[in-house]
């Protein structure tokens, strides 16, 4: 038994629609479905649910379905970068659709003290611009800032996380790094906000997600965090591991480092793959990083370290993730 915990995005376990293969990638899945299917992972603990749902499901249902899968909810999204939000949530420039993404993130918020889950999780996707001249660039940062920090107010018992990303749907997405995150965070002026750190949003935003990570516990903001893997160009959600463990493994040293705890979590998009298996191969890579980190020699690191000694500081780390 890992003392570890494992969650997932339970979108991992869905069936998907891209701009090309509009009729999907396989028959559409339910949200109970998929929260069975998530129930045959090895080692899953939470989930992280998208709200609102479809209708005919009742959260009694969920609840059930969850229970019967040994499954307890993470965090709650909020979908607010569907169709209803393609100019904004927060910075959309009609200030009805504005106040209707603040009901959905507080429909959210009361889903989550239902569950009992640790967090709303925000993804302002379709918040940010397309084109030079688009828009009045002071005005889209402070509605970004204002629109987060009001529903925090709202719900000064519950914490919301922010998971940044560069672009995607967005060509630029507001919070698009985590520098700005941080900034944004700042400004807000509230404790009950933090950062949601993707490893492959940073890598996909030319950040060393290792030093993301230290940057936002410096700040008392990682309230949580993704993986998975990309080839750096685009938000590929492939299976974490396979494309680059060493920065992987940089990432989950920094988090030991600084005694984060938290969920292991997975946003893998399986596009092809079997949800059931991706989900496991993952996890047994991360457990592989974990019994890693036993291994590794610390103090000869941290001496490699203080002398910026780029190979001996690789051997060591090589050493210790992949023997030898
Ligand atoms: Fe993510
Ligand atoms: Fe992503």
């Amino acid at each position: 038994m890992s003392k570890l915990t494992f969650g997932a995005g339970i979108w991992h376990f869905a069936t998907y629609v891209d701009r090309y293969a509009t009729d999907g990638y396989g028959p559409a899945k339910s949200l109970i479905e998929m929260i069975d299917l998530a129930g045959k992972v090895r080692d899953l603990s939470v989930v992280d649910i998208n709200a609102p749902w479809s209708a005919d499901v009742s959260v009694d249902e969920v609840e059930v379905a969850l229970k019967r899968n040994n499954l307890s909810v993470i965090g709650i999204t909020p979908e607010i970068y569907n169709r209803e939000f393609s100019k904004g949530a927060f910075t959309n420039p009609d200030a009805g659709i504005r106040r209707r993404a603040n009901e959905v993130c507080n429909d959210a918020a009361n889903l989550v003290r239902r569950f009992g889950a640790s967090y709303v999780k925000l993804w302002p996707g379709q918040d940010g611009w397309d084109y030079p001249f688009q828009v009045d660039h002071k005005q889209l940062w402070r509605h970004s800032i204002e629109g987060i920090g009001e529903l925090a107010s709202q719900n000064p018992d519950l914490k919301f996380v922010i998971e940044y990303k560069p672009r995607e749907p967005r060509v630029h997405m507001s919070y698009g790094s985590m520098a700005r995150t941080l900034l944004g965070i700042e400004a807000m002026g509230v404790p009950n906000v933090g950062v949601l750190l993707d490893f492959g949003h940073a890598l996909f935003g030319g950040e060393s997600p290792a030093d993301s990570a230290q940057l936002a516990i410096d700040h008392g903001r990682l309230f949580g965090m993704d993986v998975n893997d990309n080839l750096r160009a685009w938000d590929d959600d492939m299976v974490a591991g396979t494309v680059h463990p060493i920065e992987l493994f940089e990432f989950f040293y920094t988090l030991r480092k600084n005694n984060w705890e938290g969920v292991w979590q997975l946003d893998q998009f399986p596009f092809r793959e079997d949800c059931v298996e991706a989900a496991d191969m993952a996890i047994d890579f991360l457990k592989h990083i974990d019994a890693s980190l036993d291994r590794l020699d610390w103090d000869a690191l941290a001496a490699a370290q203080n002398r910026q000694d780029a190979m001996g500081a690789q051997k060591i780390a090589r050493q210790a993730l992949f023997g030898f």
